[in-house]
């Protein structure tokens, strides 16, 4: 009947467990321990110091990630033909970045973007080159823009884009993904570091520039964009 009992408090009633053997002693052993737990204390202290250390080094910096918005948006053609497989656009995006850091600054080295309709990237633009990259202060904003025109050959013919194109192309509004690519530096003082990858993802509906005919569906609304490391 035992067998079958509950098992109370997590108690073990199965089988015996044979005993463990006892270690057998050695010469060196106690030497050995001493060592070893001098190393592990020594690698614990460096670990609580190097905790501290990043602890109080991000509560000194608090640093954050700039802020990147679509301000302005103007899309005076986008058109596509299905005879000739080709999208003609004309787009200018105007962008701002803003550091919110109060002791960080940002060195914009260089910034591409890319531009997709329906999942199809047709367009990209250099917004920022190593030409014109530029140091931005502590709570500063600077502006920059993407100007992407030119043609683009691709199909759009399959149902499901048919359908949508035909339907924004009815509501004069486009949705557009934006994903930029930045490649920035953290500067402190005097201090630099390396250069660093980040992304910003914006999600966009722009109402197609009114031709002086017809009146523009709506105005582009100012966009933030997701910015990530
Ligand atoms: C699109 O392009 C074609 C050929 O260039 C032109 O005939 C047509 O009027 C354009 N449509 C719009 C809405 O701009
Ligand atoms: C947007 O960017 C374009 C192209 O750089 C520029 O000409 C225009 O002045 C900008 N508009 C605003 C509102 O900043
Ligand atoms: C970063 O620092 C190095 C030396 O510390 C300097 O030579 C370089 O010009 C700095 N980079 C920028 C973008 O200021």
């Amino acid at each position: 009947m035992t067998d079958k009992q509950p098992q109370l408090n997590g108690a073990y009633y199965g089988p015996a467990i044979p005993p463990v053997e006892a270690p057998r002693p050695r010469r060196q052993r106690n030497c050995c321990c001493c060592l070893f737990g001098f190393c592990w204390k020594l690698l614990l202290a460096v670990i609580i110091l190097l905790v501290l250390g990043f602890l109080v080094f991000w509560a000194v910096l608090q640093p954050r990630a700039f802020r990147f918005q679509v301000t302005d948006a103007t899309l005076t053609q986008f058109n596509y033909t299905s005879n000739d497989h080709t999208l003609r656009y004309n787009l200018v995006l105007n962008f701002t970045a803003r550091n919110p850091n109060k002791k960080i600054d940002f060195y914009y080295e260089s910034v591409e973007s890319h531009v997709s309709y329906g999942g199809v990237r047709f367009a990209s633009a250099e917004v920022l080159t190593l030409h014109d990259s530029f140091r931005q202060r502590t709570k500063s904003t600077d502006r920059m823009s993407g100007v992407f025109t030119g043609h683009y050959k691709t199909v759009l013919d399959h149902d499901q884009v048919k359908k949508r194109l035909e339907e924004d192309e009815r509501k004069r509004v486009f949705p557009f993904d934006v994903k930029l690519q930045f490649k920035i530096k953290f500067m402190i003082g005097d201090f630099n570091s390396s250069s660093t990858k980040a992304k910003a993802n914006c999600y966009l509906e722009i109402p197609l520039s009114s031709d002086g005919k017809t009146p523009m569906a709506t105005e582009f609304a100012s966009t933030n964009c997701h910015v990530h490391f």
